[in-house]
């Protein structure tokens, strides 16, 4: 059997040398003809780009649908193999593989790996200086907060398919941001911006994968992905996503096609793993079928609207809130749908968002937060998050695609439910920025506390290219 590539944390004290090797393998991409299909400028192209014309392949990332996921794990497989070769060439390790990011774990581990920081007199193939600032601070650099980086809600979704679950909703491959899965939002999307910061590299889908630090982050994603598959969660049935394939360059510049059906077990099908998977939960025994029965697709739970705000929201880099009144023949309804015996979800929606540029801050979604929280609070209160990572791309879309905003959903059941909203007439739901946390203000401050202090003290007051939020909505399934 051929090796089995292992996915290492680039903050584990021996990834050193692989991301020493990482350097050097894409300093030789640097060095390529940008029109050969395995240099660096063309495989961040292969992501998006502005330049025209655009070559074979260009612009073809998948975002907001079940797509996101599969088409980023292929897109990696194909980089890492590109990137290996330049590093075997160069008299590296045979079995070097891709590193992983994985901000969720707090502290130091929560800043970028050294390697990304230093500019050495601009000669280091890893150094980006269009980040956030407090990025690449060599000395003391800023962490991503806890509730950006954290894949706990995404691990937690039950279901691969839907606006509200793991992996995204139902679309075809050409189209973009219909219904982005939660993985997709956090921490994929308020990873981007936090990283990027306003103008920079990683908040726009254009000039994302030039960074660097771009397939560490995705690498994690992928780790999530592969995550939920071992705590038993379940990849998409259907044959249109089984069948589906798109195509990539190989090392040798060639093209070469998977389907989404052959790239769903890493071992078996692309030949690697990570460093840090759970054990597989055991595969639950399969239900006997009464004979003659039909099975059914499971389907897709149709929410229907309780309740919406009446005024639009523009978000400027500050707090925001905006009531949400509750139909009072709706309310019994939402109340029985929040226990956690109920099969129904209850599910936020911040509907037509719209902006001329991703403003790079990303917000915390709350409901029914008091004044002057502190981070217990936050956090008790915290639905979810909002990130604005290709809404460019949402206003003027590629091909048949017609404009449209973006909508983010959550399921807020259990929330309400521990917040006792019982029959109220209406939540508030507020969106607060979360910001960068300063290493000084760090841990002693718990969770979620010390960024409020952050956001005053940075965030640029009414700054922000504005953001417009049509409408926040609750809605129940059947
Ligand atoms: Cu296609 Cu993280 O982006």
């Amino acid at each position: 059997m051929a090796e089995v590539f292992v996915r290492r944390n680039a903050w584990d004290p021996e990834a050193g040398e692989i991301l020493r090797w990482y350097a050097t393998g894409v300093g030789a991409m640097k060095e390529r003809d940008p029109e050969n299909p395995t240099s660096w400028t063309y495989q961040a192209a292969m992501h998006g780009s502005s330049v025209e014309p655009a070559q074979p392949l260009w612009n073809e990332c998948k975002h907001g649908s079940w797509h996101f996921l599969v088409w980023h794990r292929m897109y990696l497989y194909y980089f890492e193999q590109i990137v290996r070769q330049a590093v075997v060439e160069a008299g590296g390790p045979e079995d070097w593989a891709l590193p992983y990011w994985n901000y969720g774990l707090g502290g130091e581990q929560a800043t970028i790996p050294a390697p990304f920081r230093s500019p050495a007199e601009e000669s280091n193939p890893l150094f980006v200086e269009q980040r956030a600032p407090g990025i690449n601070d060599e000395e003391e650099p800023s962490q991503i907060a806890p509730e950006i980086g954290s894949d706990a809600a995404a691990l937690e979704r039950p279901q691969f398919a839907g606006q509200f679950e793991f992996g995204g909703g139902e679309a075809q491959p050409e189209f973009f941001f219909g219904e982005a899965g939660i993985v997709e939002q956090t921490p994929h999307g308020v990873v981007h911006s936090t990283i990027g910061g306003p103008g920079g590299w990683m908040s726009s889908f254009q000039t994302a994968a030039q960074d660097p630090i771009f397939w560490l982050h995705h690498a994690n994603i992928d780790r999530i992905w592969a995550t939920w598959n071992a705590n038993g969660g379940a990849d998409p049935e259907a044959g249109e996503w089984l069948d589906q394939e798109f195509e990539f360059f190989d090392v040798n510049g060639g093209t070469v096609r998977l389907k989404c059906s052959e790239t769903l077990q890493t071992i078996p099908d692309l030949n690697y793993t990570y460093d840090s998977l759970p054990e597989p939960a055991p595969e639950p025994e399969p239900e006997p079928e009464p004979e003659g029965a039909v099975v059914e697709p499971a389907e897709v739970p149709q929410p229907k609207v309780v309740g919406a705000s009446e005024e639009q929201v523009t978000l400027v880099g500050n707090e925001a809130a905006v009531p949400v009144e509750i139909d009072p023949r709706a309310r019994q309804e939402v109340s029985e749908a929040t226990r956690s015996d109920d099969p129904r979800r209850v599910v936020l929606n911040v509907e037509d968002i719209e902006a001329e540029v991703n403003p790079a801050s990303v917000y915390g979604i709350y409901v029914n937060l008091p004044e002057n929280p502190d981070g217990k609070t936050l956090e008790a209160h915290h639905a979810g998050n909002l990130s604005f990572f290709g809404i460019e791309q949402a206003r003027s879309p590629k091909g048949e695609e017609k404009a449209h905003p973006l909508r983010v959903s959550v399921e807020v059941g259990q929330l309400l439910d521990r917040l006792g909203i019982g029959e109220d007439e209406e939540i508030k739901v507020s969106f607060l920025p979360i910001n960068l946390i300063r290493p000084e203000e760090g841990p002693k401050h718990g969770i979620a506390g010390s960024r409020r202090g952050v956001a005053a003290e940075t965030a640029t007051e009414g700054e922000d290219p504005p953001v417009q939020i049509g409408r926040v909505s609750l809605s129940v399934t059947k």
